[in-house]
């Protein structure tokens, strides 16, 4: 069953004439990962919140299409319904902490789920291990630079291991230490079987995971596929 099926997606912001997305088809396969480049403005954030079930259910505007997650119908399935199986890193991570520290930020979303708290405690400091962010454990999220920011948010959209893990610029800005930790974290979870979807501005070269399967170009509310040399 694939991860994530968009078929013929148009949406315009409420208010708006303007098309962002104006017939866009993208359908990825568990264990693959796919990189949506363009232009600022091109509409990326916008397919990623129409992935990650935000649009059209917390986002009102005009929404035509048919979205599936795990075989689901999106509408139906809703922020709440989408969060066991995907993992969101924002574009502007820095609005959705919410806990005094990064490891109560982290295990925010999986005592939520109703995990024992042992469970909880050794998923998170696993996560903090491997990404190194042991000194950054007993800290609060809302005083962390951007890099920082963005390294909490990864950790916690990937720590109760979602089968799609949406992430919009999240690679960016990442020292490049910290960055080889991610993406080796990331690769293991590629070789079980998760999904990616990775959202990035067009010649950001540097951001491109080596284990990248595909890129698509998303302009002018299109998407065009690209096949990864
Ligand atoms: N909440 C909103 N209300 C109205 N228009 C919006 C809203 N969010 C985005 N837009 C518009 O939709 C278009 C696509 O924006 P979007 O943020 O999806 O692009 P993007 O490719 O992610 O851009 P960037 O590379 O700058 O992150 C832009 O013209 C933007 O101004
Ligand atoms: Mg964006």
């Amino acid at each position: 069953m694939s991860v994530l099926v968009l078929s013929g997606i148009k949406f315009s912001y409420p208010g708006s004439k303007r098309q962002v997305l104006d017939g866009v088809d993208l359908c990825i396969e568990p264990g693959e990962a796919v990189m949506v480049s363009g232009p600022s403005g091109g509409g990326k954030t916008t397919l990623c919140l129409v992935a990650a079930t935000i649009i059209p259910t917390r986002v009102s505007g005009d929404f035509s299409g048919m979205a599936e997650l795990m075989g689901q119908g999106t509408r139906k399935l809703g922020p709440s319904g989408a969060s066991e199986c995907i993992g969101y890193v924002m574009q502007e991570p820095e609005f959705a902490m919410i806990m005094p520290t990064v490891e109560d930020e982290i295990a925010f979303g999986l005592e939520n789920r109703g995990l024992e708290p042992a469970e909880v405690a050794g998923a998170v400091s696993g996560v903090i291990d491997r990404l190194g962010m042991g000194e950054l454990a007993g800290r609060d999220p809302r005083r962390l630079s951007a890099g920082e920011l963005r390294l909490v948010a990864i950790a916690s959209a990937i720590v109760h291991k979602p089968r799609l893990v949406i992430l919009d610029e999240a690679l960016s800005g990442l020292d490049d230490d910290k960055r080889a930790l991610v993406l080796a974290e990331l690769s293991l979870m590629k070789q079980g079987g998760a999904a990616f979807l990775i959202a990035e501005h067009a010649g950001t070269g540097r951001q491109v995971p080596p284990w990248l399967d595909r890129r698509c170009l998303l302009q002018g509310g299109r998407l065009a596929q690209e096949v990864c040399a």
